[in-house]
C-alpha cells in the first residue's frame, strides 16, 4: 500500500491506473478505523480493481463546542489495518493540502435534507460534509464512493449533490457495522466510559423494539415516545428519536416503510443510529 499526503503525490499514484483505465473505488473516512470502515474497503476491494481510502479529520464540519480538536487520530494503527484488508492507495492529507491558507468562499448546500434531523442539532455541519467529499472526489476521480449507513443522512445528502451537480461517480452504501451487542460501530464509541459502554446497546434494542411494535400494530408516534422514555430512563439525553421514508419524508403513520432514527447522549459522546422497518402490506 502507497500513502500519500499531498493532491499531487496521489495523482502521480493514480495516473497509471486511470491510463490503463482501471476501475476506482474511493472510501473517505476521518480515520480511527473500526470494522465498519474496514467493511467499506472489503466491499470495495471487491468491486473495484484499485481503492483509495482516505483519512481527514475535517475541520469545517464540526461545530466550535464540537471535538474536532479531540477527534481520535490514530493514523499508524489505521495504515496497517487498510494495508491488511487490501487498500491500494492511502490517502492523508493535511489541513493546509486540503484548504491552503485561505478561507474557503464555496459552500455547497443540499436544501431541505440537510436541515433536518442532525442538521438541526448541527448547523452547518452537512454543508462541511458537502464540501470535503466533493474536493475529495474531484481529487480522487473514482468510479464507485463508499459510505456507511449508520449515518443514513449523510448518504442522502451525498447521493443529492452528486446527482445534482452530475459528478461522474457511483455512491454505493453499506449497512451498518455492529458489536456483538448490537451497538453501531463509530470512532466515537471509544469515548465511552465502561459503564456507558454497557448502557449504550440500549440504542439499538430499543430500535428493534419499535420494529416489532410497529409490526404488532401500535401507532407510531407511540412508539417513539415509548423509545424517547426507554433512553431517558436508561441515562441518555435524546437529541433526537424520529422517523421518515427511506427518502427522508416526514411521516406519522406505519403505512409505508419507515426509517427510525435515533440521536442520543451518553455523557458528552452523541451517539446515532438508524433502523430501516420494511412495511409488509
Ligand atoms: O463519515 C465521515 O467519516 C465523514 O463525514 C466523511 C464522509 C469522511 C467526510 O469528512
Amino acid at each position: 500500500m502507497k500513502t500519500e499526503t499531498t493532491i499531487q503525490g496521489l495523482s502521480a499514484s493514480l495516473s497509471p491506473a486511470r491510463s490503463a483505465r482501471k476501475i476506482i473505488g474511493f472510501v473517505p473516512t476521518m480515520g480511527n478505523l473500526h470494522e465498519g470502515h474496514l467493511n467499506l474497503v472489503r466491499e470495495a476491494c471487491q468491486l473495484c480493481d484499485m481503492v483509495v481510502v482516505s483519512i481527514f479529520v475535517n475541520p469545517i464540519q464540526f461545530g466550535p463546542n464540537e471535538d474536532f480538536e479531540n477527534y481520535p487520530r490514530t493514523l499508524e494503527q489505521d495504515s496497517r489495518a487498510l494495508a491488511d484488508v487490501g487498500c491500494d492507495v492511502l490517502f492523508a492529507p493535511t489541513v493546509e493540502q486540503m484548504y491552503g491558507n485561505q478561507p474557503n468562499f464555496t459552500n455547497i448546500h443540499v436544501s431541505e435534507i440537510s436541515e433536518d434531523l442532525c442538521g438541526l442539532q448541527r448547523p452547518g455541519h452537512f454543508d462541511g460534509v458537502a464540501v470535503v467529499v466533493t474536493k475529495l472526489f474531484n481529487i480522487v476521480q473514482p468510479n464507485f464512493a463508499f459510505f456507511g449507513q449508520k449515518d443514513y443522512q449523510q448518504l442522502a445528502v451525498i447521493r443529492q449533490f452528486v446527482r445534482d451537480l452530475n459528478i461522474p461517480l457511483e455512491v454505493i452504501g453499506v449497512p451498518i457495522t455492529r458489536a456483538e451487542d448490537g451497538l453501531a460501530l463509530s470512532s466515537r464509541n471509544g469515548y465511552l466510559s465502561e459503564e456507558q459502554r454497557q448502557s449504550a446497546p440500549t440504542i439499538f434494542s430499543s430500535l428493534k423494539a419499535a420494529e416489532a411494535q410497529l409490526h404488532s400494530g401500535r401507532d407510531l408516534l407511540a412508539v417513539l415516545d415509548t423509545i424517547r422514555q426507554t433512553l431517558t430512563q436508561s441515562g441518555f439525553v435524546v437529541d433526537y428519536v424520529e422517523a421518515r421514508s427511506p427518502d427522508l419524508q416526514k411521516i406519522s403513520e406505519f403505512n409505508q416503510d419507515v426509517v427510525l432514527f435515533i440521536a442520543a447522549k451518553l455523557g458528552n459522546t452523541r451517539l446515532i443510529d438508524n433502523l430501516h422497518v420494511k412495511h409488509t402490506a
